[in-house]
């Protein structure tokens, strides 16, 4: 098949992956509130409801983005702190890690050497980071999930880190191959398609950030995304993105 033609049924794929993922968070938050899991009275499902429509404007926003980047070809490149940016992406991960019964914590300091802003595109920086933390619920029976936002000398560093099932070290270098999924989890009731973590590549690799995995079989995960530092004081991209087909020519790892 014809490169751009692939390259372009792969992103729709990607689209379609993440548009589902917002629908299926958005109904297991209903759901829980249906079945009374945080009270019934409005002041104590309120967080609930705010987490549901923050999870609506992503679906939202997405499409919309979307549409503006195919009507006009361009990405939206914004600057924006990323520290307020991950406190909404627990909020809205908090019922539904709570849902499998696991513990969703949020570590930060209490400064950053350089601050906390970075430019990008939001939506997909959003995209690279929930696909990161669905996995860590996902692939995570009992136990604890960290969010983590701190400083690597002058870098800037997020880190998602889980107690789940792991990724044996022979695996490794497949996990970024888009629709690659472990033995196990093909064998597992969890359903997915293997491109969660292609998108949180992609991602990466447009925001020239790096992403970095270490894990241990039975024991857990971590991921770990590096803003290198910028003389401007300001993460991410500086300019203009790489155009599309370039970042998926040389950004797959294979
Ligand atoms: N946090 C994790 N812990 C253990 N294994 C993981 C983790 N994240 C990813 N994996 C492994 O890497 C594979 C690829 O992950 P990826 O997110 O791309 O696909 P998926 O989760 O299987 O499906 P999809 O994201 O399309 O719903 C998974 O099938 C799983 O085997
Ligand atoms: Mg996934």
């Amino acid at each position: 098949m014809h490169k751009e033609v692939f390259s372009k049924q792969l992103d729709f794929a990607a689209l379609l992956h993440d548009v589902s993922n917002i629908f299926e968070g958005a109904s297991l938050i209903v759901n829980q509130i249906i079945d009374g899991a945080y009270g019934c009275s409005l002041e104590e499902i309120r967080p609930f409801l705010i987490a549901l429509q923050q999870t609506n404007k992503r679906g939202v926003d997405l499409i919309e983005s979307r549409r503006v980047n195919e009507e006009v070809g361009v990405v939206n490149v914004t600057q924006f702190d990323v520290l307020v940016f991950l406190q909404k992406n627990y909020s809205q991960f908090k019922p539904i890690a709570q849902y499998y019964s696991l513990n969703l914590h949020y570590q930060t300091q209490a400064s950053y050497k350089h601050g906390t802003q970075v430019r990008g595109d939001s939506i997909s920086i959003d995209r690279m980071l929930c696909n990161l933390v669905t996995n860590a619920i996902k692939y995570t029976k009992k136990g604890d999930i960290f969010l983590r936002l701190l400083n690597q000398g002058d870098d800037l560093i997020i880190e998602i880190e889980d107690t789940g099932c792991g990724i044996a070290t022979e695996q490794l270098s497949n996990i970024f191959i888009p629709f690659w999924r472990s033995p196990q989890s093909r064998l597992s009731e969890k359903p997915g398609r293997g491109m969660g973590l292609y998108i949180a590549w992609i991602v990466a690799y447009a925001h020239g950030l790096s992403i970095r995995v270490d894990s241990v079989a039975t024991q857990g995960t971590k991921f770990t995304i590096q803003f290198p530092y910028k003389d401007d004081g300001i993460y991410g991209v500086d300019g203009r993105m790489l155009p599309k087909s370039q970042r998926l020519q040389d950004a797959l790892p294979v």
